[in-house]
């Protein structure tokens, strides 16, 4: 299955969420592509300590094979298509659009051929940028990834209906949820989702053991007992 994972403002816990998430599945058995769709910002890089030659880029602009961009984590069923800053969207590097999907999908036949891969999580840049909606329209299913901020609930309305219009079905999870009002928020969050005609995939407490990785570390690996762990693995068995 093709997820991808987007948010309205940026910050929301994406690469986060989707780094640890492949470090679960991989623990589980599944074999796991993560590609760092963000070319503007991308972060994949850095959470896996990945010391980069070819990146996600490099392939799009054809100066080298699926098979060079692609690096495995440790011993894990888990591969990683890092990419590097670049001031252009993908789209941008094409004559047209079809050509960029069709470069993003040789990509992604090329991997799952190769790794035989069972799912492909897409880490998306924030906001509505046409990097981002190629990877929604690739994808089987988009998660938007939203904090209770009024700017992100705003924004999560819009890129629900960008996945609707593009036949992607959409669902919704909130990060970062203040801790010590978790009732409430659940009953918020609810009611929002209904509103929104999504699946609500939950929420997910701010936990201090992640935000004081800096994004050096996975806790899923070095404190897989934490909170954010936890609540993880339940979003993670309503994903598929
Ligand atoms: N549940 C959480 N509790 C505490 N800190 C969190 C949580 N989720 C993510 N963070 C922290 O929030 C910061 C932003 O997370 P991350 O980089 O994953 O967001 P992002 O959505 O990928 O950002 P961008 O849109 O810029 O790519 C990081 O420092 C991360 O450690
Ligand atoms: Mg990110």
């Amino acid at each position: 299955m093709l997820l991808s994972f987007h948010s309205y403002k940026g910050g929301t816990g994406k690469t986060t969420f989707i780094g640890n998430l492949g470090v679960l599945l991989a623990e589980r058995g599944e074999r796991i592509c993560i590609v760092d769709t963000d070319v503007s910002g991308p972060g994949i890089h850095s959470l896996f300590n990945i010391k980069y030659k070819m990146t996600l880029v490099d392939f799009l602009q054809g100066t080298c094979r699926p098979s060079d961009v692609v690096y495995r984590h440790r011993d894990h069923e888990l591969y990683i298509v890092p990419s590097k800053a670049c001031e252009e969207d993908i789209i941008t590097m094409f004559d047209t659009p079809t050509q960029a999907r069709e470069k993003m999908l040789e990509l992604i036949n090329s991997i799952h051929h190769d790794m035989s891969i069972d799912h492909f999580l897409f880490d998306c840049s924030p906001g509505i940028n046409r990097s981002s909606l190629l990877a929604m329209n690739i994808a089987d299913r988009a998660t938007i990834i939203s904090t209770i901020d009024v700017q992100d609930i705003r924004g999560t309305y819009i890129l629900s209906s960008m996945a609707d219009k593009l036949g992607t079905r959409a669902c919704l999870l909130f990060n970062r949820t203040p801790p010590d009002k978790q009732k409430e928020i659940d009953e918020v969050v609810s009611d929002f989702s209904k509103k929104l005609g999504i699946r609500l995939l939950g929420s997910m407490a701010f936990d201090n053991s992640v935000a004081s990785t800096w994004s050096r570390k996975l806790v899923m690996e070095e404190g897989p007992e934490c909170n954010y762990c936890l609540q993880l693995k339940g979003i993670a068995d309503k994903l598929f």
